[in-house]
C-alpha cells in the first residue's frame, strides 16, 4: 500500500448560476483576475471559469445562465464543503467589516481564532467563505504550516485550551533558534538593561539553556524614552 503524496492546492471547483453573477462576485468582490475560460468539457451546456485568488492557484466555476443563484445556505452535510477561507493581509482585513457594510452583505463581525482573524460572510450562492488574516509571520523559509505545528506542541505542553499569540511567538523563538546557528555559547535570553524583573524561576525558557540566563547589572536610575 503506497500513499498518493499531495503537494499542494491545485484548484477548488464549485458549481455556480450564470456566468455573470460568478464574475461579479469572485473578481468584483474578492478582486480575484478572471483568466481563463473555455466550456465544462464533460458537460457542454456549462461553461468554466477560472480565478486567481492571488496566489496564481486557481478557483473555478461551473456557470449555465439558465440557472439562478439561490442565496440560501449552502448543504452542510457530511461530506460537504462548509467553508472556504481566503488570506488577506492585516491591511485588507481591517477594512472588510466597513467594505462589506458598504454593500449590505450580512457577515459574522471580526473572530478572534488565536492565530488568526477571521470573518464570515456568504456568497450570492449561499456559500460561507471566510476572509482571514494571520497574527504572525513565519520565520524565512519556512511556512505558517510548520509555526502552526510547533506552537501546537508548546501550547499542549502547557495545558492551554487553544492557541495564543505567547504560543506562536515562542514556537518562532525555537524554530529560530534550532534551525539558525550562532556563535554564541548561550542563546538564553539574557537582560543587558539589567531592569529585568522576572526572576530565574519565572522564565519560560525553551530548548537546552544554561542557568546563567540572568545576569544582572545594576539599574541607572529610570529615564524616559524617546523615540
Ligand atoms: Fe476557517
Amino acid at each position: 500500500m503506497r500513499k498518493l503524496q499531495s503537494q499542494g492546492v491545485h484548484h477548488i471547483t464549485i458549481v455556480g448560476a450564470d456566468r455573470q453573477t460568478s464574475i461579479d462576485f469572485w473578481e468584483g468582490v474578492l478582486g480575484m483576475p478572471f483568466v481563463f475560460e473555455q466550456p465544462n468539457l464533460d458537460r457542454p451546456s456549462e461553461s468554466h471559469l477560472y480565478f486567481d485568488p492571488g496566489d496564481g492557484r486557481l478557483i473555478t466555476v461551473f456557470t449555465n445562465d439558465e440557472r439562478e443563484a439561490d442565496s440560501r445556505r449552502t448543504p452542510t452535510d457530511p461530506g460537504c464543503v462548509h467553508h472556504i477561507a481566503f488570506a488577506v493581509s492585516k491591511a485588507s482585513f481591517d477594512q472588510a467589516v466597513e467594505r462589506l457594510d458598504e454593500r449590505g452583505i450580512t457577515h459574522s463581525g471580526v473572530k478572534d481564532r488565536g492565530f488568526m482573524d477571521s470573518i464570515y460572510f456568504r456568497d450570492p450562492l449561499g456559500q460561507l467563505f471566510e476572509l482571514a488574516s494571520f497574527r504572525f509571520e513565519p520565520p524565512a523559509g519556512r511556512t505558517h504550516a510548520e509555526v502552526l505545528l510547533a506552537a501546537h506542541h508548546v501550547r499542549v505542553a502547557r495545558g492551554d485550551y487553544n492557541i495564543q499569540e505567547e504560543h506562536l511567538a515562542d514556537a518562532i523563538e525555537a524554530m529560530i533558534r534550532e534551525g539558525r546557528g550562532s556563535l554564541s555559547g548561550n542563546r538564553a535570553p539574557q537582560d543587558p538593561y539589567g531592569k529585568s524583573k522576572a526572576g530565574k524561576g519565572k522564565q519560560r525558557v525553551m530548548g537546552k539553556a544554561s542557568g546563567s540566563a540572568a545576569k544582572k547589572r545594576p539599574a541607572k536610575g529610570k529615564a524616559k524614552v524617546s523615540p
